[in-house]
C-alpha cells in the first residue's frame, strides 16, 4: 500500500519569520503529536507546531510531563515531520535533558534531525547558560515562562503566576533576559492577564499567552482540548470548539450495534 505523503507548496515558516509578526500578525499554534495531527493543522493553515511534552499526559498516559523521555520525544518528532508541515516544528526539551549545556546541545541537536526546526525549553534567567549555549550554536530557541509544568514535583499544583508583586518582576526580569539573549518568542503559561500584558509591550520578541489572558501576540493550546479528545481533564481557561471525543463514543456504539 503506498501511503499519501504529507507535505504542500506553501513556504516553510521560519523561527526568524514568527519572530517578525509582533506587532503585524497574531500567532496561531497548537501542539501536535503525530503524523495525522500534524497533516490536519498544517491544512488548516496553522503557523506553529509544537510537538510538546504535554504529550506524556495526553497521549501516553503519564500524571505529569516529567515522566516525558527523549527517546519519546525524538519518536513524536519524527511522526509530526513526516507530515511536513510548512508550519514551524518546534520540540520540547523534556525534564532532566538541559541540565548542562552540553546536555541541552546535544539533546537540541537530535530533536532537530528528528525534523524540529526550533526547540523549547523551561525557564528564564534560571537556565541562562543553556539558552546561551543554543542561541550560540544557532539553534532557533522558544522561551517558557511562568507556570512551568516540569516544576510540579517541587511545587506540588499547577498555579497561575504572577500574583505577587516579586514574582510580577521576576517574569518581567526573565522575559527581557530571554528576548536579550536571542529567544525568538516566549510562551506565557498561566500568567496573571495583566502581567502578560505588561510582558508583551516590554519585549521586542512575540509573546504567546495559554491561559494567560488575550493580550499577547499569539495564542497556544493543547490541541486535544481544544478538539475534546482529552475529554478527562480541560483547563478553565479553553472553550472546546468540538466534542470529538463524545463523537467518536457515539460512531463506536452505532457500530458495534449495526453489526
Ligand atoms: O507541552 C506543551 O504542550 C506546552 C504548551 C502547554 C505550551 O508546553
Amino acid at each position: 500500500m503506498s501511503l499519501p505523503v504529507g507535505g504542500n507548496q506553501r513556504e516553510r515558516i521560519t523561527a526568524e519569520a514568527i519572530r517578525a509578526w509582533k506587532g503585524h500578525r497574531k500567532i496561531a499554534a497548537l501542539t501536535a503529536y503525530d503524523y495525522p495531527m500534524a497533516r490536519l493543522l498544517d491544512e488548516a493553515g496553522v503557523p506553529v507546531l509544537l510537538v510538546g511534552d504535554s504529550v506524556g499526559m495526553v497521549v501516553l498516559g503519564y500524571p505529569d510531563t516529567t515522566w516525558v523521555t527523549m527517546e519519546d520525544m525524538v519518536h513524536h518528532v519524527g511522526a509530526v515531520a513526516r507530515a511536513r508541515p510548512s508550519g514551524l516544528l518546534v520540540a520540547d526539551l523534556p525534564y532532566a535533558s538541559y541540565r548542562t549545556p552540553e546536555e541541552a546541545l546535544a539533546n537540541a541537536r537530535r530533536l532537530l534531525e528528528a525534523g524540529a526546526g526550533a526547540v523549547k525549553a523551561e525557564g528564564g534567567r534560571a537556565i541562562g547558560v543553556v539558552v546561551e549555549a543554543l542561541v550560540g550554536a544557532g539553534i532557533p530557541f522558544l522561551g517558557h515562562l511562568g507556570m512551568l509544568p516540569q516544576h510540579i514535583r517541587e511545587e506540588g499544583r499547577y498555579r497561575i503566576k504572577g500574583r505577587t508583586e516579586e514574582e510580577h518582576q521576576g517574569l518581567i526580569e526573565d522575559a527581557r533576559y530571554l528576548a536579550g539573549a536571542g529567544a525568538f518568542g516566549v510562551v506565557l503559561e498561566l500568567v496573571v492577564p495583566a502581567v502578560a500584558a505588561e510582558i508583551t509591550r516590554a519585549v521586542s520578541i512575540p509573546t504567546i499567552g495559554i491561559g494567560s489572558g488575550p493580550d499577547c501576540d499569539g495564542q497556544i493550546l493543547v490541541t486535544h482540548d481544544l478538539v475534546g479528545t482529552y475529554p478527562w481533564f480541560t483547563p478553565r481557561f479553553v472553550k472546546p470548539r468540538v466534542n470529538a471525543a463524545e463523537q467518536m463514543r457515539a460512531a463506536v456504539i452505532e457500530w458495534q450495534r449495526s453489526l
